[in-house]
């Protein structure tokens, strides 16, 4: 075979790619928004809320901000054949491809270097846009595919299963750029495991000193099998629970430099050493891959969250829960970045980033861009939304945005709309 050839995703119509014609963005000054007064000095006033078709939008960024977004979050309708009460959830499979093709290869070229891309996503496309994604970011630009526990109880009406997760895909622009920062373990409220406090009152917990798991026996590591004095005075050996000969975590020399870490436990089975892990010597940790609903919401936490901001008009019917893009926007970003979201929905992304101090773009084709992103965003620069993420980081209100639509095309139609 002469042809050169690749693993890649094929559908009906990739060859095709729209004719893009550079529009360019007018503000609509009497629906930007601004707080009256500075709260801070860190207040940002030039955050941007653009109504119109997000590939359009997205092509009319990147005269400025190619190179310059720190972080993309983008929850597309998720094809699932819903028609919701405001938009449509239903398009031919090869379409849905097509148009998610165009508008990421313009949001990888607005990434700055370091910068990342997440998409939530269901079972209905995940694998597809995951193949899909590859190809656009490259393959060794893949950073993780999240599992978000979306639901907090299982459908009783289910067909086979019960579906409780969405995906949220992770791509870096350059994978060997990208810092993710780590999750306090106090801020996030984890630190439900340092269970004990010692006399300074300085937070930890108990880890056995007997290695467990993997390379756990003597044989393995023979210099790590000796004997430690328990209270009583009788020798203990690292004795494996089938009754063979294990070792300790720790070497000889270690057990003693750092004895006043060792605490004795007595069970039935007689006395085991135990070593203490400070929170504050590990309190930050790398992100995990399973996100819990008890952590970061779920579908019924955001369906409340948007009953209580938008208590006289027809709730959104898919938000997502504050404290899901709040992680994502903590993990990928520092304050003052810039996030960007060209699905905007009902406002999430803008809201959050906006009480976390970081810059933010959203693009919304719907008229719910006026009749629900606008009044949310205008609550949170009054400081009137104290739902959702506004104590954890204690909003007070502030800041502002510009509203934009897109300048009419400058092309002239034929009688036909050609
Ligand atoms: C799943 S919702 C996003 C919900 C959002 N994350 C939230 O928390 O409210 C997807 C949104 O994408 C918008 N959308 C779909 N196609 C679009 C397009 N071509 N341009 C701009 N927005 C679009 C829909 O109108 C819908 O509001």
């Amino acid at each position: 075979m002469s042809q050169k050839q690749r693993l890649e995703l094929t559908w009906i119509g990739k060859e095709i790619r729209p004719k893009l014609e550079p529009r360019i963005l007018l503000e609509d000054p009497d629906k930007s928004y601004h707080a009256d007064h500075r709260m801070s000095e860190n207040d940002s006033f030039d955050n941007r809320l653009i109504f119109g078709d997000n590939l359009l939008a997205l092509k009319a960024l990147e005269s400025e901000f190619a190179g310059k977004i720190k972080c993309v979050f983008i929850d597309p309708p998720y094809n699932t054949g819903s028609a919701f009460e405001h938009y449509d959830d239903g398009v031919e499979h090869s379409i849905w491809l097509s148009l998610m093709r165009d508008r990421l290869e313009i949001i990888r070229r607005l990434l700055s270097e370091d910068g990342s891309l997440w998409i939530t996503i269901d079972d209905h496309e995940a694998h597809y846009l995951k193949v899909m994604c590859d190809e656009i970011f490259e393959r060794h630009n893949f950073i993780s595919n999240i599992i978000w526990e979306k639901a907090d109880s299982p459908r009783m009406d289910a067909h086979f299963f019960s579906t409780r997760h969405d995906h949220i895909l992770v791509f870096a622009k350059n994978k060997k750029k990208f810092v993710i920062n780590k999750i306090s373990v106090n801020e996030e409220g984890l630190a439900k495991h340092y269970d004990k406090v010692d006399d300074a009152g300085r937070p930890y917990y108990l880890k056995p000193l007997r290695a467990m798991g993997g390379d756990d026996s003597r044989e393995a590591r023979p210099t790590l099998f000796f004997p430690l004095t328990a209270p009583d005075a009788s020798d203990v050996f690292p004795i494996r629970k089938d009754g063979s000969e294990g070792r300790w975590r720790w070497s000889q020399e270690r057990t003693e430099s750092d004895q006043h870490l060792i605490e004795w436990i007595k069970s039935r089975k007689g006395w085991s050493p135990y070593y203490r892990i400070y929170g504050d010597v590990q309190s930050f940790r790398p992100p995990e891959t399973i996100w819990n609903h008890t952590d970061v919401g779920s579908n019924r936490t955001s369906k409340a969250e948007i009953k209580t901001i938008f208590n006289d008009i027809k709730a959104f019917d898919t938000p997502k829960p504050e404290k899901l893009i709040h992680r994502i926007i903590f993990l990928a970003t520092n304050p003052n970045d810039i996030v960007l979201d060209s699905f905007a929905g009902s406002g999430t992304t803008g809201a959050v980033a906006h009480k976390m101090g970081r810059r933010w773009i959203m693009i919304e084709l719907g008229e719910h861009c006026h009749t629900h992103i606008i009044p949310r965003l205008k609550k949170v620069i009054d400081g009137e939304d104290q739902g959702g993420i506004s104590k954890a980081v204690n909003w007070k209100g502030g800041g502002g945005f510009r509203y934009y639509r897109l300048a009419p095309s400058l092309l002239e139609k034929d009688k036909w709309g050609k």
